[in-house]
């Protein structure tokens, strides 16, 4: 397809978020109706197929492509609901050294020819496989939680991203795991802090809450389910990669149950004070 629009999820420290927020943007997306691939760049232990519920319908892997065993279209697995979700699932038993960066270039432009967004979920920026998964996109989004370990890291990466030849105009940042309570206790810092830290365009804030926790480990994504308050999240990101220019202030604005000093919060993260 012409336009393609290809995304790396990454982040500094591991943990922060990235399967998760890869899973729910790519659903997302979906039932707004684009076509959308998603790569799992990483091995690990809770990989995209596990949050995308698709473990048991794995067959073929990226492994399998860069071997010439498959053709990349005949190795996607579709989403159970989403017709129009296909993961390339990455392998557990496969080391990364068998897929070079030359090799991912090449899949992400055979299937740019299918899709209108290509999402890929990298490993942090630390591990190995981070640069052949940040070499084929043209969008990175670092995420980071608000934790001064994960901030630095999340700077480290810019630094390795910078270096693969990215600049700030495509790079930009989602802040996971937001706790309103500590915000409120100033035992956190606001996304907006972090934000001005990292000097990135800010893409979204996402709140610590045990519905994606939950959603996560029942591999069956928030954004699939209808109706969740926490579903405005993922569509507001997903509306601004699609170039809408939505305010950062509605991301956390459906949460109406938010805890006593949400709102406070709110008003602290968007409006500079002094
Ligand atoms: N906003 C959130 N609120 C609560 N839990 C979350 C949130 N985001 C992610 N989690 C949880 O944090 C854990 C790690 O998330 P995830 O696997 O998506 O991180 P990751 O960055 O992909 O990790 P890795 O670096 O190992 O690949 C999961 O159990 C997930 O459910
Ligand atoms: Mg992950």
């Amino acid at each position: 397809m012409e336009n393609t629009k290809v995304f790396v999820v990454t982040s500094g420290k591991g943990g922060v978020g990235k399967t998760t927020i890869v899973a729910n943007l790519g659903a997302t997306l979906a039932k707004k109706g684009y076509n959308i691939c998603l790569i799992d760049g990483d091995i690990g232990l809770k990989n995209l197929d596990i949050v995308l519920g698709l473990e048991n319908r794995v067959v073929y892997t990226i492994i399998d492509v860069v071997n010439g065993n498959k053709p990349v279209m005949d190795a996607l697995v579709k989403h159970k609901q989403l017709k129009n979700l296909s993961l390339l699932a990455s392998s557990q038993v496969a080391n990364k050294d068998m897929i070079s960066p030359e090799d991912m270039v090449e899949i992400v432009s055979q299937l740019s020819k299918h899709f209108h967004y290509i999402i890929i979920d990298s490993p942090a920026g630390i591990e190995r496989g981070f640069k052949n998964a940040v070499v084929a996109a043209q969008h990175a989004i670092i995420v980071t939680t608000p934790d001064l370990t994960a901030i630095s890291d999340a700077d480290r990466v810019v630094g390795l991203l910078e270096n693969q030849g990215y600049t700030e105009k495509n790079i930009s940042l989602i802040v996971n795991r937001i706790k309103p309570k500590l915000v409120k206790r100033n035992e956190m810092l606001s996304a907006e802090d972090i934000k001005d830290a990292l000097a990135l365009n800010l893409l979204g804030i996402i709140p610590d809450s045990e519905e994606i926790l939950i959603s996560t480990n029942e591999g069956n994504p928030l954004s699939v389910t209808q109706g969740n308050r926490l579903n405005n999240v993922f569509n507001n990101i997903s509306d601004r990669i699609l170039g809408k220019e939505i305010p950062l202030e509605k991301d956390l604005s459906e949460l109406d149950h938010a805890p006593e000093g949400f709102v406070e919060f709110i008003k602290r993260l968007f409006h500079r004070r002094g």
